[in-house]
């Protein structure tokens, strides 16, 4: 606000802020942003292996495996949370270099996507399209001679998104930031009779150190060579983003995501604001950590680090939030 509409408004002793947050009712009428359980995707691990991991680095987190995922979803159904992110730690020996196993459509995810669409039928799916949980080297394009090749990786990411909407996946969301692919899976898409399936693009993805416990959950931070900084964008810059953006919904990008969130929020603004459509944001692995180790600590307090960062998803423009801590903050929504 320019400083002489704060004076056409008044001023002190007249005006007191603090008359509109003296009751709790009050400042519930005039909250700007509120969270709400629609606004959120529950980003969950998936292991080929019986059973459950805890994944060290992000508390309370878990891999889990196909006997517990199922249970391990009722409570996001039952909290009415509209969607998942399905994310593949997936054998060793079924990593190589151009990441064949993204392509199988037997693989891991495809399998969870029909168990988790046979029981939770109105429970939207996400999955990346990406080649990093299946790619020897945890790149999420193939590597030749030292250089990601950006057009043999889209090829890869086509049969990749096609396998996983005939698992029943209901949005494929490209992480791997190669140039032109989201054109080429909307294309693979309706090509193949999947016109319906929604493309959630991680538009503008930084190269960023806050990926790292997710990387330890997917298994792909031991062999990664080298950083991903030749297809993700560079943390100092802004308006690239703003073109990231442009392109992909001109590629026929249904949503766009920014990523990594809480410190990537003037991005989040600055999108919503230029194109106004559906801006999701991704509270990364590296942002839970943080906030799991102090709450750890005694450092932080739990409920209220949960919501208050949430809610700046929303005041910064956010239309959903993929959050590791989707279903606490469900339940609390819930409970008032
Ligand atoms: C893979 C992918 C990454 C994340 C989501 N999809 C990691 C990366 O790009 O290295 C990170 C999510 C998180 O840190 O929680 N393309």
């Amino acid at each position: 606000m320019a400083q002489h509409e704060t004076e056409a408004l008044g001023a002190y002793p007249s005006v007191r802020m603090r008359r509109n947050r003296v009751d709790a009712w009050t400042r519930r009428l005039v909250a700007e942003n509120r969270l709400s359980v629609d606004d959120l995707i529950w980003p969950v691990f998936i292991q080929d292996a019986k059973g459950a991991v805890p994944v060290e680095s992000m508390p309370g987190v878990e891999r889990l495996g196909p006997d517990r995922l199922i249970d391990a979803l009722g409570p996001a159904v039952d909290l009415k949370i509209p969607a998942i992110a399905l994310f593949p730690f997936i054998d060793p020996a079924l990593k190589t270099p151009d990441g064949a196993e993204a392509v199988n459509p037997d693989n891991l995810v495809c399998q969870a996507i029909r168990a988790v669409k046979a029981a939770y039928p109105d429970l939207g799916i996400v999955c990346d399209a990406a080649l990093d949980p299946f790619n020897s080297q945890g790149h999420d394009g193939i590597l030749r001679d030292g250089k990601i090749l950006n057009d043999e990786t889209i090829e890869i990411l086509c049969r990749q998104s096609v396998a996983q909407a005939q698992a029943g996946c209901d949005i494929i969301a490209p992480s791997d930031m190669m140039d032109g692919r989201v054109g080429a899976i909307r294309a693979a898409l309706d090509g193949a009779g999947y016109q319906d399936v929604r493309i959630l693009s991680y538009a503008a993805k930084y190269a960023s150190a806050f990926y790292g416990p997710f990387r330890e959950a997917i298994g792909s931070s031991a062999a990664l060579a080298g950083d991903k900084k030749t297809y993700q964008m560079d943390p100092a810059n802004a308006r690239e983003a703003l073109r990231e953006v442009a392109l992909d919904l001109a590629e026929g990008a249904d949503m766009v995501m920014v990523k990594p969130g809480m410190p990537y929020l003037d991005i989040v603004r600055a999108v919503k604001d230029t194109f106004g459509v559906p801006t999701f944001a991704y509270q990364v692995s590296g942002e839970y950590a943080m906030l799991k180790a102090a709450v750890a600590q005694g450092w932080l307090d739990n409920d209220r680090v949960v919501m208050e960062s949430l809610l700046a998803f929303k005041r910064a423009g956010a239309d959903a939030i993929l959050t590791y801590m989707a279903l606490e903050a469900a339940a609390r929504i819930k409970a008032g």
